[in-house]
């Protein structure tokens, strides 16, 4: 009994395995330049993969955790570095570009996204030996991109798959992104000599700085997003993506 019982969830394993149907791209395959449709799939294949799912080597997308990030501006004598990132928002990022060309097998995407990043923050001030720890959270408003060609793949039922190579990831932050620090902290850098006169004399690059991490960020998802493309693509067989490649 025991033994017809794993026999059973193997056949159902390797059927679930087989035919992807617990991945579910939308219910007609899209024309490449219908964005409309494409940007329907995109949100069905998020809301069925964002949390992941193992067996299809597909990674979990919202929240994902980024252990840390580091940022040093050395002419300012500042060491920014965030711990235990979680970033949600990732999940319902908009389509707002795709073109694939047939001739050069090019694929090239962006999607929008407002994004949250709570975690810690660690500012280190290296010439007075100085260090300050607290809670922070980032917002920001983003688009990123990515790049790839890709090539086409039969499997060894005789199944077509796209396979995606290499990408190249692109990004742009709109507007300025928001950083909010716990009151302790605040209050902490506040009453710093050195870090006021940091702040009012490097705002700007403090901005931009704020961006790179923001884009960073944005980087650190999109990889993960790509990933997921790609082990979708090995799932799913060319013909649930397009109706005319
Ligand atoms: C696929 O997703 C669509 C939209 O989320 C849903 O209506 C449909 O029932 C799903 N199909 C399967 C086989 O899960
Ligand atoms: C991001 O937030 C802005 C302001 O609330 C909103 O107008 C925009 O549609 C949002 N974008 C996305 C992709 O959710």
């Amino acid at each position: 009994m025991i033994t017809l019982n794993i026999f059973l969830v193997l056949v159902i394993y390797q059927c679930a395995l087989s035919d992807g149907s617990k991945l579910n791209l939308s219910t007609e395959p899209c024309d490449v330049s219908d964005i409309e449709c494409i940007s329907k799939a995109t949100q069905v294949f998020l809301d069925n993969t964002y949390q992941g799912i193992p067996e299809y080597n597909i990674k979990k997308l919202d929240p994902i955790t980024i252990p840390s990030l580091e940022k040093s501006i050395e002419k300012i004598n500042l060491n920014v570095r965030y711990n235990n990132l979680k970033v949600t928002g990732f999940k319902n990022q908009k389509i707002s570009h795709f073109t694939l060309v047939r001739d050069t097998k090019a694929v090239n995407f962006k999607t929008k996204v407002n994004f949250t990043a709570e975690g810690e923050l660690v500012i280190e001030l290296p010439k007075s030996s100085k260090t300050y720890t607290g809670e922070v959270t980032i917002e920001a408003s983003a688009e990123g991109g990515a790049a790839y060609s890709y090539s086409v793949k039969t499997d060894d039922k005789g199944v077509e798959h796209y396979e995606a190579g290499p990408e190249t990831i692109s990004c742009e932050i709109f507007g300025e992104p928001t950083l909010s620090v716990s009151s302790t902290l605040e209050d902490a850098l506040k009453l710093d000599s050195d870090f006021k006169k940091i702040f009012t004399e490097y705002g700007k690059q403090l901005t931009e700085g704020r961006k790179q991490t923001a884009c960073r960020i944005v980087e650190t998802v999109y990889a993960v997003s790509v990933h997921n493309i790609r082990a979708a693509a090995r799932i799913l067989p060319k013909s649930a993506y397009f109706k005319n490649v």
